[in-house]
């Protein structure tokens, strides 16, 4: 009987050691951001039971809570949700309090403990370093300039070629859309060029695609949420693990050939080249090891990214055949019939411009911005201690009734004014802002106007007659891409 009052006693003393230990891991500071408390073990995820969490939880959470609100990983998470707040974290004036990106969760532990590269990595000196490089070597090529615009216009020429060829049957264009954008960055980073057809391209292209989605889906959040849940999910913990392997040894097998035919003081062919030649003269921290990183932030960023916005742009336009029509008549009006849209066509062509400008808030490709707090700071009058994950809610901005009338509404004459001109708005934050801004976002405006502006100039998208509409929601995944749809493609003569 003794014994027994005792266990008892030890039992209870053990949750009580245990609730308190997850009181204090889950509100680090006075005055934290409010949220469900949740439960040792599971955090807040009986909160948050939805598919795509970040999209969807606010719905929940912010009435009661406000637009500022934390939840339990396994670490707390601050998800900031108002455009005030949001650009509070972006322009801070405080300037890097949260420049550093979020702490490794189990997923990132997986691929990239280190947080080496430029998208996982903190505010450091070797991220500054690996960025100024990066961008630098890619200006040289002229990146964002309009000399790198042949290379788009060869990838455009072959993507507009290849849809010549399709007969009049309903078809999925993702692959081919993908293929066009992820050639453009093989050429530039890699020093290849691929066949779409190759089998070694699509089954890499699949690879990433896959991974993006993996990263985004339910049992994965799991993995980063409740650390219980890890004995039970080490099949699909395998899978990402598998996945990784097989990227990232894609990624190296380029790079140790370019190893083997390297040359100190040649003429660089491409980005693997001048990091190679930039490693000379700093070895400590241009390591092949940081390489793996930055080329798989830089390459996949940008295809999956880029490709992504071209669907939803395709899917919108098939879904919203008026806007479709204007957006060719303004192509036909500029360019005519005898050669394709070109960058200098982009300021006379303002629908066009309002068009791909609406597609990127209504799909919101990055609905949410992980950031970590570089040091004690504090977020719309609350305490944020150092290394605090923060993830800011782009897609409600871009939804929010109060800034967009109609939200759900694809609309781009909303950024047009009475003249007709195309109006950016501070609202529309597809590419992130302040010191962690998205790296590529004016190759990737160049890109997207070329692909986007030819692929309406000579072809006209039409839904397959007698078809169910599409759906216009994302799928789950680390970045916003459209359910797979079919469309009819038709010439214009
Ligand atoms: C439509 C296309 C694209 C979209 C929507 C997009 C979106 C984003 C977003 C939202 C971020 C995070 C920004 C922040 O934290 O404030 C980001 C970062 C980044 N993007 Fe993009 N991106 C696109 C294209 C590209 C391209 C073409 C490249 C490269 C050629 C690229 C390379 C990167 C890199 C390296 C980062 C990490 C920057 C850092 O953390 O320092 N992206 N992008």
């Amino acid at each position: 009987m003794y014994i027994l009052q005792l266990l008892g006693l030890f039992v209870l003393l053990s949750i009580v050691v245990l609730l308190i230990q997850y009181y204090k891991r889950r509100w680090p500071v006075a005055n934290f951001p409010p949220g469900p408390t949740g439960w040792p073990f599971i955090g807040t995820i009986l909160s948050i039971r939805k598919e795509v969490f970040f999209r969807t939880i606010a719905d929940k959470l912010i009435p009661r809570y406000g637009k500022i609100f934390s939840l339990m990983q396994d670490v707390p998470i601050v998800i900031v949700t108002g455009y005030d707040a949001i650009n509070e974290v972006f322009q801070s004036n405080k300037g890097f309090d949260f420049a550093s990106r979020n702490e490794p969760m189990y997923l990132l532990q997986l691929h990239n403990p280190k947080k080496l590269g430029l998208f996982a990595a903190d505010y450091s000196e070797r991220w500054q370093q690996q960025r100024r490089f990066a961008l630098l070597t890619l200006r040289g090529f002229g990146f964002g300039k309009t000399n790198f615009e042949g290379k788009i216009t060869d990838e455009v020429s072959l993507l507009l070629s290849h849809l010549k060829d399709l007969a009049s049957v309903p078809q999925d264009l993702s692959t081919l859309l993908t293929s066009g954008v992820a050639n453009v960055m093989c050429d530039t980073f890699l020093g290849c060029h691929y066949d779409h057809n190759d089998i070694e391209f699509q089954h890499i292209l699949h690879v990433m695609e896959e991974s993006f989605e993996i990263y985004g889906g339910k049992k994965s959040q799991l993995l980063d949420f409740v650390p219980i849940s890890r004995p039970f999910l080490k099949q699909h913990a395998q899978k990402i693990i598998d996945l990784n392997e097989e990227w990232y040894g894609f990624l190296m097998s380029k790079v140790s050939g370019h190893q083997k035919a390297f040359v100190a003081d040649s003429e660089p062919r491409d980005f693997i080249d001048c990091y190679l030649a930039k490693g000379l003269e700093e070895p400590d921290i241009f390591t092949i090891e940081d390489l793996k990183y930055v080329l798989s932030d830089m390459f996949a960023g940008s295809t999956d990214t880029t490709s992504n916005t071209l669907k939803f742009a395709l899917l919108y336009m098939v879904m919203n055949p008026d806007v479709h029509e204007k957006v060719h008549q303004e192509s036909m009006r500029v360019v005519g019939t005898s050669r394709l849209p070109c960058l200098e066509d982009r300021d006379k062509m303002p629908y066009t411009a309002a068009t791909i400008y609406e597609t990127q808030r209504l799909a919101t490709i990055g609905p949410s911005i992980p950031r970590c707090a570089t040091v004690d700071t504090t977020l719309a009058g609350y305490s944020i201690p150092k290394g605090t994950n923060v993830v800011c809610n782009i897609w409600l901005v871009h939804h929010d009734s109060n800034l967009w009338p109609d939200p759900e509404r694809f609309d781009p004459s909303r950024h047009l004014n009475d003249k007709g001109e195309m109006v950016k708005s501070p609202h529309v934050l597809p590419f992130g802002a302040g010191r962690r801004v998205c790296m590529g976002e004016t190759f990737a405006k160049m890109e997207l106007f070329l692909f986007f502006s030819s692929l309406m100039h000579r072809f006209k998208f039409e839904l397959p007659p007698g078809r169910e509409p599409p759906s216009l929601d994302s799928a789950p995944g680390f970045t916003a891409s459209p359910f797979p749809f079919e469309v009819l493609v038709k010439e214009y003569l």
